[in-house]
C-alpha cells in the first residue's frame, strides 16, 4: 500500500452537526488524490490552533472522491472543539490517505457491517462503497439513544438496522442484540466502534465461523509509524512468545479480528 505523507491544505465545503455532539465535515482540495482514499483509511488533521494542541488528529474517512472527502467526528477535547467552530470556506491542513483499507468480502459472502459511536464514519463509507460495487450490505448501527443517531443517507442497496441502548429508536439493545442468527450464516463482518463492542462481535464471529475485520481506532501521535504510540496488542506469530504489537497507523487500522489479542471476556 503506497502512502502519501505530503502536507495538503483544503477548504471546507460543508460542515454540519449530524447528531448530538457528532459533526460531519466535507473538505475540498484542488489537487486530485490518485488513487482516492479507500474505506478504512484515515487522514491526520492539524488542530486549527496548532501548536496547541500539538498533535494531528487521526480522522477516518466517511466518504471520498478524488477532489473532496468527508469525515465524521465527535467533540471529545480541545482539538475537536476547535474543529467544530470552523465554517464553510475555512482552510484545514491534513496529510493522507493513511493506513490500510478494509479488504473486499470473500466471494459469495454477504457483508455485515457493525458500527458504534464514532465508528460510523468508516463503516458508512464502506457500506456505500460495497453497494456501489454490487454488494447488498447490512449495516447495523448502535447508539446510546435516538439523539445520538446521525442523520445519514445511505445507498438504497444498504439495509440499515438501528439499535439504541435505551430503546428510543430501533431495536432496544446493543449492536450485538441487533445481530440475528441469519446474519451469522454466509456472511463476513466489518466492525468499528468501542473495543468491547468489537471484541463481542469478534467472539460471535468466531463461534459461527464468520471472517471479521475490525478498525482499531487508537490514540495516535505521529500517525506515520514512527513513534509506536498507537501499538495494538496482537497474537504473537507462531514460534514467538510474549506480547506482540502492530501499529494501528501503519499496519492498521484495519486488522483481521483473529489477529488481535482481545482482553479476556469479563463474565
Ligand atoms: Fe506513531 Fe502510530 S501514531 S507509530
Amino acid at each position: 500500500m503506497s502512502r502519501d505523507y505530503a502536507r495538503r491544505r483544503g477548504r471546507i465545503l460543508a460542515h454540519r452537526e449530524t447528531a448530538r455532539g457528532y459533526f460531519e465535515l466535507q473538505l475540498g482540495h484542488s489537487e486530485p488524490l490518485i488513487p482516492p482514499p479507500r474505506p478504512g483509511q484515515f487522514c491526520a488533521v492539524l488542530p486549527p490552533r496548532f501548536p496547541s494542541p500539538l498533535l494531528r488528529r487521526p480522522l477516518a474517512y466517511s466518504g471520498a472522491e478524488s477532489t473532496a472527502f468527508s469525515f465524521i467526528y465527535a467533540v471529545l477535547g480541545e482539538a475537536t472543539r476547535d474543529l467544530a467552530e470552523l465554517q464553510r470556506g475555512d482552510e484545514i491542513d491534513w496529510i493522507g490517505p493513511l493506513g490500510s483499507p478494509f479488504p473486499p468480502p470473500p466471494g459469495g459472502k454477504r457483508p455485515v457491517l457493525a458500527a458504534g459511536g464514532i465508528g460510523l464514519g468508516p463503516i458508512l463509507f464502506l457500506a456505500d462503497h460495497l453497494a456501489d460495487v454490487g454488494e447488498e450490505p447490512l449495516l447495523i448501527l448502535g447508539a446510546r439513544d435516538k439523539g445520538c443517531i446521525p442523520d445519514i443517507h445511505t445507498h438504497p442497496k444498504v439495509e440499515l438496522r438501528l439499535c439504541t441502548n435505551d430503546g428510543s429508536a430501533g431495536i432496544h439493545g446493543t449492536v450485538i442484540d441487533g445481530i440475528t442468527p441469519d446474519d451469522l450464516s454466509g456472511t463476513a463482518f466489518y466492525c468499528c466502534g468501542p473495543h468491547p463492542m468489537m471484541a463481542a462481535v469478534h467472539r460471535l464471529c468466531e463461534e459461527h465461523g464468520c471472517p471479521c475485520w475490525v478498525s482499531m481506532e487508537e490514540v495516535m501521535a505521529c500517525g506515520v509509524g514512527a513513534c509506536q504510540g498507537c501499538a495494538v496488542p496482537v497474537i504473537p506469530p507462531d514460534g514467538l512468545e510474549g506480547p506482540a504489537y502492530r501499529r494501528a497507523c501503519l499496519e492498521g487500522p484495519v486488522f483481521s479480528s483473529r489477529d488481535i489479542a482481545w482482553p479476556a471476556k469479563v463474565s
